[in-house]
């Protein structure tokens, strides 16, 4: 007898899109001579002492499964970072190790959203922010930032006005991706207040709080504010800040109600359901990252400014584009005059100028028009960037003429 099932995942999941991110990229695989800048990640390599340490950690035979929450001094010693940066002492018992920023996230989401629940996410922003609730059956709705002069702001009693009594959980990512605004302490102190009378959960997804190019050594973080019993997790990745995008380790802090509650032994459980655990060679590296790795941060930090200010100069001589230097983060999000389909732009500047940029409509709707370009590039590759850039242009302008 044959068989009629259709193949077929469910709903949910057969509407989800696939990232436009990897969608560019993918037009790119197997064409030599294709400048990448559509990830978000650095063109050097991770600093040697830190895959040192991964190599002496297996050759020290750490090969095995570890406990789910991660090892023991990675969890004190991100308690001790953590608490450090934000100006409170955190116990290691609210950390979690993960494997990657995206997985933190996912983790925190399922331990949060269910079908039907109300989340709201402040966009533009990395599309597995909206996604993952998605995946999970929530009700996503968006409050867009707005752009002036290239700079983006967020309304904030328009954010407060979303966040109804009904909302399960607020997703809020700054420094931001893909458009560098960070959000500053006034902001930050109106929507915790009002998240806590209602109740409402901050998943706050704070993987760029080391690149920001204010004052001090950390963008504003709602861990500066909250007490240890507000409903806010944060959540965190090695990938930009100790250049370890292949690594795939991040982790999570839960609060701790006034009885004592953390979230931490059902974020064990979630992960012993997703990952089981990191790799332990890869959490020994972390731990030499983040204990070792203020130097390399510093210089990574003066590195990305130099690019940021050097590209957005460049940027800015082109006709047609509007580029504002972002406060956060390691993207310039552009507009292009006249584009209205920025995914076709991208695929078309791969094709033809072996350029890889990210289109703004992967990020949303709102910022359809918009090309995200990744600054952690030396400063030749950039300028070679723009040349092939520069050429696309014109050659559009020529056979537009
Ligand atoms: C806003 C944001 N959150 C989280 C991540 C996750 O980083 P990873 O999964 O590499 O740790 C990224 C990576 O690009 C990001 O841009």
């Amino acid at each position: 007898m044959r068989h009629s099932h259709p193949i077929e995942p469910r709903a949910a999941i057969g509407e989800l899109v696939g990232s436009r991110i990897r969608a560019v990229a993918n037009a790119g695989l197997g064409q030599p001579d294709v400048l990448p800048f559509w990830f978000g990640e650095p063109d050097a390599v991770t600093p040697q002492f830190v895959r040192d340490a991964a190599v002496a950690a297996l050759a020290d035979g750490a090969t095995f499964y570890t406990s789910n929450l991660g090892i023991t001094p990675l969890r004190e010693g991100l308690a001790r970072y953590v608490g450090a940066l934000h100006g409170a002492s955190l116990d290691p018992e609210r950390i979690a190790v993960t494997s990657s920023g995206m997985s933190a996230l996912m983790i925190a989401m399922q331990a949060l959203i269910g079908p039907g629940d109300r989340v709201v996410v402040v966009t533009p922003v990395w599309p597995n922010l909206t996604e993952g609730p998605r995946i999970l059956g929530a009700d996503v709705v968006r409050v867009a930032l707005d752009c002036v002069a290239g700079v983006w702001r967020l309304d904030v009693e328009r954010l407060l006005a979303a966040l109804t009594a009904d909302t399960r959980v607020l997703l809020l990512n700054s420094p931001n991706n893909p458009t560098g605004w960070v959000i500053d302490a006034s902001r930050q102190r109106a929507i915790l207040e009002h998240c806590r009378q209602l109740g409402i959960w901050i998943v706050a997804d704070d993987v760029y709080e080391r690149i920001h190019f204010g004052q001090g050594a950390v963008a504003p973080s709602f861990l500066d504010m909250a007490d240890a019993q507000d409903r806010v997790i944060s959540s965190n990745s090695f990938s930009k800040a100790w250049q370890m995008t292949g690594w795939r380790l991040g982790w999570l802090v839960s609060p701790r109600g006034a009885d004592g509650a953390t979230l931490i032994e059902h974020f064990g459980k979630l992960i012993e359901y997703n990952t089981c655990c990191a790799p332990e060679f890869v959490q020994r590296a972390g731990l030499i990252a983040i204990e070792q790795g203020e130097v390399v941060i510093e210089a990574t930090l003066a590195r990305y400014r130099a690019a940021r200010d050097h590209l957005c100069e460049r940027l800015s001589r082109l006709p047609g584009i509007t580029a504002a230097a972002p406060a956060g983060a390691m993207y310039i999000f552009f507009r292009v005059d006249g584009v209205s389909d920025s995914l076709e732009l991208c695929k078309a500047l791969v094709r033809e100028a072996g350029l890889g940029l990210a289109p703004g409509a992967a990020f949303g709707g709102e910022a359809e028009g918009y090309v995200r370009w990744c600054f952690a590039s030396s400063h030749e590759r950039l300028d070679e960037g723009i040349a092939r850039l520069t050429g696309f242009l014109e050659r559009r302008r020529t056979k537009a003429a």
